[in-house]
């Protein structure tokens, strides 16, 4: 495999191009590509098996623009459904993000912790699995936060702080009424509402989501492996759906990726 081969990072719109960020900033010569599933987007409101075929189908895509040394799946609803699936038939590494659970049990110190994920996330088993082993004697307060996530996705960019407010408003009073001291952000796509999100809550509050564990693992990996870029090309930016396009420029833009179009 050769080290100068791109790290692939997907999800179903723009949640995962914060943790690309993180690893850009700390491996300068790394080379990316990032396909955003529109086509497909949201997959918080699919079956487990339909999120399956979406993330299996998408990998097969980026693998079309050339074939990458790492894969990371920088969406949770997406890696606590389909993990296992993607690691089996992949032959290279595969990263997933899935909610900081241990985190936020290990920061709270009244025990009771929030979770804000997609609907997908919160009623599946994988979430509930993490509570029982690393929060068992926390109250966990689940929040599912679809209408953020459709938010983020298409009207963030023209969106003042009077607005978000308002769409995160609901969340903010559930978590409230439940006494949290903690929030874990259990969506790629909330990594963009952290600072109203904290506002909103009381700078007491911690929010946490999984960039530093994610970040971490991908270079434990790659340096494992020998796998460290040498020669820095352009980074690019997919998708699936050119619908929109204008919005998806802007964000590519704004972490410093080419953007490519739909990806063929
Ligand atoms: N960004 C994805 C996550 O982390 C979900 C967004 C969606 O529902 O498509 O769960």
């Amino acid at each position: 495999m050769s080290k100068n081969a791109p790290i692939a990072f997907i999800d179903s719109g723009v949640g995962g191009l914060p943790y690309l960020q993180w690893v850009k900033d700390k491996l300068p010569l790394e080379n990316f590509y990032y396909l955003a599933d529109s086509k497909n987007f949201p997959y918080g409101e699919k079956s487990q098996s339909e999120i399956v075929d979406l993330v299996l189908n998408a990998v097969k895509q980026l693998n079309s623009k050339g074939n990458p040394k790492l894969l990371v799946i920088a969406c949770n609803t997406a890696s606590v459904t389909a993990l296992d699936s993607v690691r089996r038939i992949l032959n290279i590494p595969v990263v997933g993000v899935v909610p900081a659970v241990k985190s936020a049990a290990e920061l709270s110190e009244n025990k009771r912790i929030g979770v804000l994920a997609t609907k997908r996330t919160v009623q599946g088993a994988y979430l509930q699995d993490l509570i029982k082993d690393f929060a068992p004697t926390c109250h966990v307060e689940k929040v599912s936060g679809s209408g953020i996530v459709r938010f983020v996705e298409n009207d963030y960019l023209k969106s003042d702080n009077l607005r978000i407010n308002l769409i995160i408003e609901d969340a903010v009073l559930q978590f409230r009424e439940a006494g949290v001291d903690t929030v874990v952000l259990g969506c790629t796509h909330f990594i963009y509402i952290t600072d109203q999100l904290k506002k909103q809550m009381g700078e007491k509050i911690r929010i946490v989501d999984s960039r530093n564990g994610v970040g971490r693992q991908i270079i434990h990996i790659l340096k494992e492996n020998d796998l460290f870029s040498d020669n820095k090309t352009d980074d690019c930016f997919y998708c699936t759906a050119e619908s929109s396009a204008e919005s998806y420029r802007l964000f590519a833009k704004m972490f410093g990726l080419e953007y490519c179009g739909v990806i063929a």
